[in-house]
């Protein structure tokens, strides 16, 4: 098979490989200089989506709706778009080897190709539960969520189970997101988690008890604090029931699973230096290769506002470290140098009515102000974060985007605080004294 070669190669056809397209077509591209590589069947669109509009009952969001760069305000990038620009996308093609000392990569169906300069974005797959031998879970209509064409089989379930029972395993942001619009979609919903709480890496247990108030308000039943062991299925091989450590068992029509993400490193182990589960790279996402570069999900890069280093599976950095990648390629060309990275962490998730913001870092001692009764018409509230007498992080629930500016700025200046109690009363006039 013809070998194809390319000044630059992005390998990974999601968010950041699409926010990384605009940024070299804004610096000026020759065409059939770049090639994106992805075995996803379509051009990169706003991953977010998947978990969200794509399930609603009505409405729904659809591609080309959802093409990168809508999530962040930006224009859509339609197919077209990169032929335009010269930009060759090359889809449904799995990359199953990489050689970083010949600069090769190797397709499933034995193409290769070649590059002067790699940018990794592979982003990450889904843990399975087979992963943990749990019997049963190769059963039909058992659900993970990462792609488009896992969302495509999900919707056909949402037809052909329609009203029926589902079972949410895990309580993180998959679970806490499709918990809600299966509930939308009227199915019977019931979610089942490990910890004493949901969302247990970001959400405090004041703030989960709102969340989980406001889903049982909803309907959404909650069996926390147990495992999900085996299920059972049907002569057809569909699943019939999720069987739980306690001893209970639940019955199920659909099963979404989300336990979590893995980074898909795979293809260069042994090839760059790896860090806490990513590829460390440095301010400007070169690997410990010269020449290759990771973005997104894979990376593991440092965080200047926290003088540690850090793997963020969040949009906004998938974004971001695309885009500072690209200008300090195009910069060590012209044999500039361009800022170091630095990252203020950005989480956001939205579900039912509610939509909820965080900034910075949690750690340290928490407050919470406002009104997080679930029982309310419109409730409205948040938490700070504090260490050593800084305030480090800030979460809210409800917010208008001018107060959501506001806590971007609290987590980026880190102001003093010196009593917790009056910082409580204040809630987000605080920030008005800064
Ligand atoms: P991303 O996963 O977007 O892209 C990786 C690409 O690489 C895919 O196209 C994949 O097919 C391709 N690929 C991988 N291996 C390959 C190979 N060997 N050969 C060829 N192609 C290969 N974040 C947030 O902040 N707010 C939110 O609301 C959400 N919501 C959300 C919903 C759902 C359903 C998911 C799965 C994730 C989110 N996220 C999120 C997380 C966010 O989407 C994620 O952090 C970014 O998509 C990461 O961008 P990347 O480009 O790194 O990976
Ligand atoms: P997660 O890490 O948010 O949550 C995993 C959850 O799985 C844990 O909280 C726990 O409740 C549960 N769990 C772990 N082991 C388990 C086990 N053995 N049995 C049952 N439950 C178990 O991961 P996720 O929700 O699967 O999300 C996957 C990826 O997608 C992550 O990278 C996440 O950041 C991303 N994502 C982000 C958003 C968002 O930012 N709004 C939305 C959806 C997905």
């Amino acid at each position: 098979m013809a070998e194809k070669h390319f000044k630059y190669v992005i390998l990974g056809g999601g968010v950041a490989a699409g926010y990384a397209a605009r940024e070299f077509a804004k610096h000026g591209l020759n065409p059939g200089e770049l090639a994106i590589i992805s075995k996803e069947a379509v051009a990169p669109y706003e991953r977010p989506a998947l978990s969200k509009g794509y399930l609603f009952p009505q409405g729904a969001a659809r591609l080309p709706g959802f093409h990168v760069c809508v999530g962040s305000g930006g224009e859509r990038l339609l197919p077209e778009w990169y032929s335009e620009n010269g930009i060759e996308l090359i889809l449904s093609t799995e990359i199953v080897k990489a050689d970083l000392a010949s600069k090769t990569l190797t397709s499933a169906a034995g193409a290769t190709f070649t590059y002067d300069i790699l940018i990794i974005a592979t982003g990450s797959t889904v843990i399975n539960l087979s992963d943990f031998g749990t019997p049963g879970a190769n059963a039909n209509n058992i659900f993970y969520l990462r792609e488009i064409d896992d969302a495509d089989k999900l919707v056909a379930a949402i037809e052909t189970k329609k009203n029926g029972k589902v079972v949410i395993v895990g309580g993180g942001y998959i679970g806490l997101e499709l918990s809600a619009v299966m509930k939308m979609n009227n199915f019977d919903v019931t979610m089942v988690y490990p910890e004493p709480w949901c969302m247990p890496r970001l959400f405090t247990s004041d703030i989960a008890a709102f969340y989980e108030g406001y889903y049982a308000n909803k309907g959404v039943k909650i069996d926390k604090g147990t495992l999900v062991v085996g299920f059972d299925s049907d002569a057809n091989g569909d699943v019939t029931s999720v069987k739980l450590k306690d001893g209970r068992v639940l019955e199920a029509d659909i099963v979404v699973v989300g336990v979590g993400g893995r980074p898909l490193t795979k293809l260069f182990k042994a090839q760059v230096e790896e860090e806490k589960g990513g590829i460390k790279t440095d301010w400007f996402f070169q690997t410990s290769v010269p020449g290759v570069y990771a973005v997104g999900d894979v990376a593991t890069f440092p965080m200047k506002l926290y003088n540690d280093i850090r793997r963020v599976e969040h949009v906004d950095h998938a974004r971001k470290s695309a885009e500072q990648a690209v200008k300090a390629i195009k910069a060590s060309e012209e044999g500039k140098v361009i800022d170091e990275y630095d990252y203020l962490p950005y989480f956001y998730s939205r579900s039912f009515d509610l939509s909820w913001q965080f900034y910075g870092d949690n750690v340290g001692e928490t407050v919470m102000f406002g009104d997080n009764d679930p029982a309310s018409a419109k409730p409205k509230f948040g938490s700070y974060w504090i260490k050593d007498g800084k305030l480090l992080g800030a979460f809210l629930e409800g917010g208008s985007p001018d107060e959501t500016k506001t806590i971007a700025k609290l987590a980026r200046l880190q102001p003093q605080v010196t009593d917790l109690e009056q910082l409580a009363k204040e809630g987000l006039s605080f920030a008005s004294k800064i």
